[in-house]
C-alpha cells in the first residue's frame, strides 16, 4: 500500500501545475512569441483562439477589415510598404 502522503503531494502539484496553465497562459502554453505588430495582445490568448474550436477568421476580423488588409492598418493609417 502506497502511503497516502505521496498521493497528496503529487495531485496538489497537478493542481497547481493546471492552475499555472490559466494564470500564465502565454508561459505555460503558448508555442511562441506573436508577430511584433500584435505583441499588444500578446497575453490575451482569447482574441484569437475560440475556446475548443482554434483560431477563427471571425475573431481576426473582430479587429482587421479583410478588405483593408495590407493596405490600411486597424486605425485606418495607410500601410507603407518597404522597398
Ligand atoms: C494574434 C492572434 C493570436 C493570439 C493573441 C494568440 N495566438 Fe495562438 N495561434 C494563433 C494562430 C494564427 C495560430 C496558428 C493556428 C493554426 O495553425 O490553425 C496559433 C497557434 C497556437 C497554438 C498551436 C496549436 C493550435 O491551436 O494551432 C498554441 C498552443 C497557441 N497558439 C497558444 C496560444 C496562447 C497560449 C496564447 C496566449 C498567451 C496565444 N496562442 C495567443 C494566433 C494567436
Ligand atoms: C485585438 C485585435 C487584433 C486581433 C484579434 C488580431 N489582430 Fe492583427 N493586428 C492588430 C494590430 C493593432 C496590428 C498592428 C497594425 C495595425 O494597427 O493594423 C495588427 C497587425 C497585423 C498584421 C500586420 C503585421 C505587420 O507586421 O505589418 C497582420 C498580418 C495581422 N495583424 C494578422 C492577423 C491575423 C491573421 C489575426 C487572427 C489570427 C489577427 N491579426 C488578429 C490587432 C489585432
Amino acid at each position: 500500500m502506497k502511503p497516502r502522503w505521496i498521493l497528496a503531494i503529487i495531485t496538489v502539484n497537478l493542481l497547481i501545475l493546471a492552475a499555472l496553465v490559466f494564470i500564465y497562459p502565454h508561459l505555460m502554453v503558448a508555442p511562441g512569441e506573436l508577430i511584433p505588430a500584435h505583441s499588444q495582445i500578446e497575453t490575451e490568448c482569447f482574441a484569437c483562439h475560440a475556446p475548443l474550436r482554434g483560431v477563427t477568421q471571425e475573431k481576426c476580423a473582430s479587429c482587421h477589415t479583410v478588405a483593408n488588409i495590407g493596405v490600411l492598418t486597424t486605425r485606418g493609417v495607410p500601410v507603407v510598404k518597404a522597398k
